[in-house]
């Protein structure tokens, strides 16, 4: 028997939440995992494989029957990805199922930068995340937040900063303004290190790297033994031109949700006050320059 709680992961086939399942089966903590109807054998199988204990449903499933998969576990971890009716609705009925099934505590699909210091609009997803805060006031859980800046993935693929064929690195914003950066492994490593402490409270906020655009330049050169030519392409208040302007062209707001995660860190609002990597030493975070060597493109 474990001398953990057990654990439920919603969002387990996904990619931060296959992680964290990851890092608490290698804690030795007992994992059970909501995997949607329809879900691949292949990943079903390597859940499986790995010792964790699958039930099938949705989180917009009536709360009644999502507290019947909740089961016995005392944490609930939401690491789903999608629109309002999963983040706000889906979220808070999780929440719901949780409390009537006698969880203690719960940790959202938060994963961002300082959301709590952003403001309507600012991020049309992190304002989902805000709203789901709203929407679970008054829980008889212990909600904790884990926050952990951009992960590194992010960074080097869908904000579209890096032009591996051209040899650019293009951005927004002062070139010296610090930026909180992790990878989706070490995000996962700190989540399983949060949800086991039982002393963890309110949000907390990590990062593997706090560096400038200009370090973060000069890290990808170095990881990846490529010359980038650095491009800046306006100042902070330019780039929220550039969204308002994007945002009258186009009637789906992901064409430019990537303008806005990166408006949120170069403008500095997003950025942390602080860090809580010294409370789990036993988490070494990946230096961006390894994590780079390990994913550019070959020259
Ligand atoms: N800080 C950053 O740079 C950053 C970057 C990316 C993501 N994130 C955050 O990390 C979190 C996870 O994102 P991700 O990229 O890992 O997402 P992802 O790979 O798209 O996975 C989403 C997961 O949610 C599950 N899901 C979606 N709707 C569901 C529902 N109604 N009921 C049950 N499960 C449902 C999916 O199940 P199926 O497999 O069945 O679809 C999948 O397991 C999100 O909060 C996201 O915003 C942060």
């Amino acid at each position: 028997m474990s001398a953990f709680p057990k654990i439920f992961v919603a969002g387990a086939t996904g990619l931060l939440g296959g992680q964290i399942v990851q890092a608490l089966l290698d804690q030795g903590a007992p994992v059970r995992a909501l995997v949607r109807r329809g879900t691949g054998e292949e990943k079903k199988t390597a859940l499986r494989g790995g010792g964790v204990e699958l039930v099938e449903g949705d989180i917009t499933d009536p709360a009644g029957q999502l507290a019947e998969a909740v089961g016995d576990a005392a944490i609930v971890i939401s690491a789903v990805q999608g629109g309002p009716e999963v983040i706000v609705d889906g979220q808070a009925n999780l929440v719901r199922a949780a409390e009537k099934a006698g969880a203690q505590r719960f940790i959202p699909s938060d994963f961002a930068f300082d959301l709590t210091k952003l403001d309507d609009g600012d991020n049309f997803m992190i304002d989902w995340r805000r709203q789901a805060a709203t929407a679970r006031a008054g829980t008889s859980l212990e909600v904790v937040s884990v926050l952990n800046g951009a992960f590194y993935e992010v960074m080097t693929g869908f904000m579209g900063l890096i032009d591996w064929q051209q040899g650019t690195l293009s951005h927004w914003g002062d070139p010296d303004q610090p930026l909180d950066l992790t990878s989706v492994n070490d995000t996962a490593a700190y989540t399983a290190a949060v949800a086991l402490d039982p002393a963890a409270t309110g949000t907390l906020r990590f990062a593997g790297e706090v560096m400038s655009m200009r370090q973060f330049h000069e890290a990808v050169e170095r990881g990846s033994g490529r010359t980038l030519r650095l491009r800046h392409l306006g100042t902070a208040d330019d780039l929220r031109v550039e969204i308002a302007r994007q945002a009258a062209l186009t009637r789906n707001p992901f064409d430019y949700v990537a303008l806005q995660y990166q408006w949120c860190m170069v403008s500095g609002k997003a950025k942390f006050d602080s860090l809580d990597n010294a409370r789990y030493p036993q988490v070494t975070p990946l230096p961006l320059t390894d994590f780079v060597h390990g994913t550019a493109p070959t020259p």
